[in-house]
């Protein structure tokens, strides 16, 4: 066992990687032939069929990555040609293909959460699927659908936020967009995978309740979307690790009592126990296939010592479960159709720069998906301050402007491993979740281009420089000062700007906050615009000066042009906020744990505040966010009216009217929370339902939502089933969770 501070500085998949360099003409390639989706049962007797065929060298090879520094992918298994199995490809990251060029930086989980519209979830889905098939890639590792238990938790951004029905259909909605063209998709990480700090063993604790409506319940509507694949995590749950862990992943556990049919796969070198330790605990599948310091290699034997074969050689495994794990491998491979026609795969992790014969240069990359990536960013931006007659900007009226801050330009493409740089415009955190920066468009261009000709004076100072900043202002009729804060995976870095993976507090980098104040001083017309991994101290929000704040997250390679739609109204903003942002960690009533407890070892971190996370916990404890949960403006005004509830079998439809009554068309997002009968033990409010209505200036919409048996449950410890609370329901529908303009109750 090795010492835990050597362990965290250990990274897993940053072994693999080089960042990607600018990228050269390249062939195009059209991504998505088509395929015949086959059901679970015939996909089934297929796998286990080509089983009965296999030799037991086959079979491991199926289950067993083949090493990290021999992978084309960042995960390989070995093919068994002979019977046209190809070595699997398991490729990260859930916001794009990488690390190869010619793809997409699609903006992250956080991002798509912040639309609140399924629309798009499902067409990043689909586009993600399309641009891993093109590369022949078999499978998409995400989405990611951790909670954001903390708002400082490193790898909060892959995922969508911390409430999990939010985490939920944005997962349901990614899984089946990958998966209609025919692309595997992973639901990731199992679980209780919440910090980066001693995570390669950190031991969490969740209550059967708490685990249910929260944790796992994202991997439930996985589940449902038929995923092909779970990934267990690298922590331990309730004192044993996630891939030995048979309540969650054994026959009896929590995914298959809830019938998931796919395989389990390890993160990489996240088998901390022996090969029949995991195998018989219920992991299928191994990766990266050698051991790499925090674990792994399990099934391979680490120093010749055990292995899968020798273990079914002995019977420590048996030759059903042996059986049973590569079934489980080929039933979604079959029943996506990969069988026939799948693209072989065309680039090579190892050489992420595209050299190399291996690499074919195959672009993936397609007008739509960059036109998508674009909406994305912009309905992604929040708008959270507006004073009237500020936004939407209008160039030519604007005489001089200056631009200002390090977070407008692009940023050093050539970082090292896993983007673990903030040097420029941050637009997705690092580690493996993040993705290639080929094809950024920084907002000073698009800033640029949007002013050119237009006879505006246009001032830069492209640093957080704090003398420089306000002297561009000072005189201006405008002032746009970009800032930021960033987070990612604990890698095999020390650290980025002192950060760990999760980040060190809320604060803005680099002076963020000082800049923007300083620039406020001496220029009464200046709009912020905040680039952040997940909620960030804004302390200035009410200064007069600052006229207009954009939150615009973490918008991917389109972040310019996402911007500039919004900032001169070709995108009317509806982007809403899926955390609150209040001032400190402490209105969260989570930490970060980073001491490892005496003596030194992993720690234990106990959830014990339950169900209650951001605005469910502000809620319940009267604290006040400066932004809260839901919440975002738009260039137009919407009212409610019309509330109507009314019973459909066991499930409850709630409709309503809502109306653009401003001057310009505009998107609003209703959201529908429960407030349960006090005895349930709830939260005062859950988000039940949200909804994208688009309405042109002056038209109106009935919405309706439907809350079905297990959205008005409980999950009852005692039973091990939803149970539905008696007494009185309380409905708000809003435009965020505190804004609630009608309340009905059934
Ligand atoms: C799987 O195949 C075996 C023979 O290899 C057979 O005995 C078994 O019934 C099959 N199971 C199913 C569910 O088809
Ligand atoms: C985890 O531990 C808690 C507390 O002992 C228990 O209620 C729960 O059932 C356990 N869950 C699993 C999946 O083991
Ligand atoms: C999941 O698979 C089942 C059985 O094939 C099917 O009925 C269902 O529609 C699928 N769900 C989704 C979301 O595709
Ligand atoms: C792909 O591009 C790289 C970088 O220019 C080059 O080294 C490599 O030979 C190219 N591969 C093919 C198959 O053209
Ligand atoms: C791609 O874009 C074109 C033109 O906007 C559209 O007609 C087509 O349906 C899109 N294809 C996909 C797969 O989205
Ligand atoms: C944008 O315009 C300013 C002012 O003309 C100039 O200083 C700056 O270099 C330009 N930046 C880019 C990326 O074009
Ligand atoms: C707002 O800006 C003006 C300069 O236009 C400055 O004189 C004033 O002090 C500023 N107000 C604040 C509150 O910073
Ligand atoms: C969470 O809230 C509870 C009740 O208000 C309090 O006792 C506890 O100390 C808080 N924990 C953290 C980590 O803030
Ligand atoms: C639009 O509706 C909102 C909410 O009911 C209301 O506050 C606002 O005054 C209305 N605006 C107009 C122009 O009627």
């Amino acid at each position: 066992m090795l010492s835990p501070i050597l362990l965290r500085l250990l990274g897993v998949v940053s072994l693999l990687i080089v960042a990607a360099r600018d990228g050269l003409d390249q062939p195009r390639q059209t991504a998505g032939d088509g395929f015949t989706l086959r059901s679970w049962e015939e996909s089934f007797a297929l796998a286990n069929a080509t089983v009965a065929q296999l030799t037991l060298d086959e079979k491991i090879g199926l289950v067993t990555g083949v090493g990290q520094f021999s992978s084309r992918c960042v995960g390989n298994v070995s093919p068994v040609a002979r019977l046209g199995i190809p070595g699997f490809c398991l490729n990260d990251g859930p916001a794009g293909v990488r690390p190869t060029k010619g793809v997409t930086g699609f903006p992250p989980g956080i991002a798509v959460a912040s639309t609140f519209s399924r629309r798009l979830m499902r067409a990043r889905g689909v586009a993600l699927g399309e641009e891993f098939r093109g590369k022949g890639i078999n499978m998409h590792l995400g989405p990611a659908m951790d909670l954001m238990r903390n708002p400082q938790a490193g790898r909060g951004w892959e995922s969508f936020g911390p409430d999990p029905y939010l985490n939920g259909e944005a997962a349901f909605e990614t899984v089946t967009g990958v998966q209609s063209v025919g692309v595997m998709a992973c639901a990731k990480h199992f679980i209780a995978n919440n910090q980066e700090h001693w995570r390669y063993g950190l031991i969490a604790n969740v209550d059967d309740r708490t685990l249910h409506e929260m944790y796992y319940y994202p991997f439930l509507r996985s589940i449902e979307a038929n995923v092909s694949a779970v990934m267990c995590a690298y922590n331990q749950f309730n004192g044993t690790s996630s891939c030995h862990n048979a309540n969650l992943i054994g026959p009896k556990g929590l995914l298959r009592t809830d019938g998931f049919q796919g395989f389990i796969v390890s993160d990489w070198g996240a088998t901390h126990d022996s090969a029949s330790d995991n195998a018989n605990a219920g992991l299928d599948m191994e990766q990266p296939g050698d051991y790499i310091l925090i674990g792994g290699g399990t099934f391979a034997g680490v120093l010749g010592i055990g292995s899968l074969e020798s273990d079914v050689g002995s019977g420590a495994v048996t030759l059903a479960r042996m059986n049973q794990m590569v079934t489980n491998i080929l039933t979604p491979w079959y029943r996506l159709g990969q069988d026939s026609g799948y693209p072989p795969v065309n680039f090579n992790a190892q050489e992420s720069d595209g050299s190399g014969s291996l690499n074919l240069n195959v672009s993936v990359r397609s007008d739509n998906h960059t036109a998508l990536a674009r909406e994305i960013a912009g309905a992604s931006a929040v708008l959270l301050k507006n004073k009237p007659g500020t936004l939407p900007l209008k160039a030519a009226a604007i005489k001089s402007v200056a631009i200002i801050g390090l977070d407008a330009i692009i940023p050093n493409l050539d970082c090292g491993d896993l983007n673990e740089c903030d040097d420029g415009t941050m637009i997705i955190g690092w580690g493996s979740g993040s993705n290639s920066l080929d094809f950024t468009v920084p907002p000073i261009t698009a800033l640029n281009e949007t002013f050119a000709g237009t006879g505006t004076v246009v001032t830069t100072s492209l640093s957080n420089d704090l003398t420089a900043g306000p002297a561009a202002a000072k005189g201006k009729q405008l002032a746009i000062v970009l800032v930021n804060a960033m987070s990612g995976e604990l890698g095999f870095y020390q650290s980025v700007n002192g950060n760990e993976g999760d980040r060190n507090d809320m604060e803005i980098w680099f002076s963020g906050s000082t800049l923007v104040e300083d620039v406020a001083a001496v220029c009464a017309n200046t709009i912020v615009v905040v680039h952040s991994v997940g909620p960030v101290h804004m302390p200035w929000t009410t200064n007069p000066n600052i006229t207009a704040i954009i939150y615009a997250g973490a918008p991917g390679e389109q972040t310019g042009p996402g911007l500039v739609d919004v900032l001169f109204g070709a995108v009317n903003p509806s982007g809403r906020l899926p955390f609150s942002i209040a001032d400190d960690e402490s209105s969260y009533n989570t930490t970060i744990v980073t001491d490892p407890g005496f003596p030194l070892g992993f720690p234990v971190i106990d959830y014990t505040e339950t169900l209650f996370l951001d605005y469910r916990y502000m809620d319940a404890h009267d604290i006040t966010p400066r932004y809260e949960y839901g919440f975002g403006l738009s260039y137009t005004t919407f009212a409610y009216s019309g509330l109507s509830i009314a019973a459909s079998g066991t499930s409850q439809v709630i409709s309503f009217t809502v109306k653009n009554n401003g001057t310009v068309a505009g998107t609003e997002i209703p959201q529908l929370y429960l407030g349960y009968p006090p005895a349930a033990g709830e939260p005062p409010k859950v988000l039940r339902g949200f909804d994208e209505v688009p309405l042109a200036a002056g038209a109106s919409q009935v919405v309706e939502m439907t809350v079905d048996q297990r959205g008005m449950s409980v999950w009852d410890t005692p039973s091990q089933s939803w149970v539905r609370p008696k007494g009185t329901f309380l409905v708000y529908v809003g435009a965020s969770s505190r804004d609630i303009r009608l309340n009905g109750s059934f």
